[in-house]
């Protein structure tokens, strides 16, 4: 691909993210089985949404838009914002008020977007979103939007050449759908050999897995604090193709699995995105799937930076001390 000139796809050279063997966290939540992380959150703004969002900028921009718009729960934002940017184009994002990680607005405003508060949820965003775009000439860049599935089901692809074969497990949070959805047509087209998915919901945002909508959720993993997932119905027929299952995670099982994988494996992820790993966790648990000789993959959707505020919040005290020697090997205790 030609890189050197401003004509061709909008990209900021998203994907190739690794595949990470995670040896001693396997032996904690899949004994006897193997398990990868793949780190989506080394994509160039932080996390898997800027695969599907070079694909979606260049139709929007192969189609004369002059401005984009989307609703989100952060990471969308910060997305949308950096690939408008490089297309020249303006970008209006909603949030829901209060509910969005510091380090995602923060890359919104950074990236020069218009972020509109919202003093609802994403669900009210997206509708709001969706009626825009057919109002008014703005192009609307969420995944229903099918041009961001396109570009994010090739991490589909990735997973299954970084391992030389699918996964038996693919693992992933599941908020509004959109990647479930990405994934499953990605292993459809890229491969005969297919993996059960296993999708994760906050046990307050959990429309799926109750069977119906959520007026108020609530989760302290804000990206998929959602009620109404736009790719509902997809998302239920992968689960079903792929003799899968979706199910419930509460907070606590969410933020366990967070500092496990960052304390245990040294990879800092934001809070929704362990929810994949505290899914599997409870599964095998609860004797839903047998890890014996399985191969699994979570898929790390967030980069832990994201959500600062979350990292910082139940810290142990740090030690404070003047600046000598004695005062550290003291305080040290050593
Ligand atoms: N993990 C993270 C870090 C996310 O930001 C999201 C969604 C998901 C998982 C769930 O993915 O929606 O495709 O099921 N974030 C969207 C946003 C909603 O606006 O950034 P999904």
């Amino acid at each position: 691909m030609d890189i050197s000139h401003s004509v061709g796809p909008v990209t900021l050279l998203e994907g190739n993210t690794p595949l990470i063997p995670a040896p001693r966290l396997a032996e904690m939540v899949v004994p006897g089985g193997k398990l990868f992380l793949k780190y989506e959150g080394l994509n160039p703004t932080g996390s898997f949404k800027d695969r599907g969002m070079t694909t979606a900028m260049t139709q929007a921009v192969a189609d004369g838009a002059k401005t984009v718009i989307c609703a989100s729960t952060g990471n969308t934002a910060a997305s949308a914002a950096a690939y408008a940017a490089r297309a020249g184009m303006k970008c209006v994002v909603l949030v829901p008020d209060g509910k969005i990680a510091l380090g995602k607005l923060a890359g919104a405003i950074a990236y020069g977007a218009q972020v509109v508060t919202v003093l609802g949820s994403f669900d009210d965003g997206l509708r709001m979103v969706r009626e825009a775009s057919e109002k008014a000439p703005i192009a609307l860049v969420n995944s229903v939007n099918p041009a961001r599935i396109q570009g994010q089901k090739t991490a589909a692809w990735e997973v299954t050449e970084q391992l030389g074969t699918v996964p038996d497990w693919l693992c992933l949070p599941v908020g509004n759908a959109g990647n479930i959805t990405a994934y499953w047509l990605g292993f459809c087209e890229g491969s005969l050999l297919l993996p059960q998915l296993l999708g994760a919901q906050a046990a307050g945002a959990a429309p799926i897995v109750l069977g119906k909508a959520v007026e108020n959720p609530d989760t302290k993993a804000t990206a998929i604090r959602i009620g109404n997932p736009a790719r509902w119905t997809e998302a239920v027929a992968a689960l079903k193709e792929s003799n899968g299952h979706i199910l419930a995670v509460s907070d606590e099982e969410i933020f366990a699995a967070y500092h496990a994988l960052a304390k245990v494996e040294g990879v800092f992820c934001e809070p929704s995105s362990a929810a994949g790993v505290a899914g599997l966790l409870k599964s095998v648990k609860e004797g839903r799937l047998d890890p014996e000789g399985k191969t699994f993959v979570c898929v790390l959707t967030g980069h832990g930076l994201k959500d600062p505020d979350s990292a910082v919040a139940d810290a142990p005290t740090t030690i404070s001390i003047p600046p000598d020697t004695d005062s550290l090997l003291k305080a040290l205790a050593l």
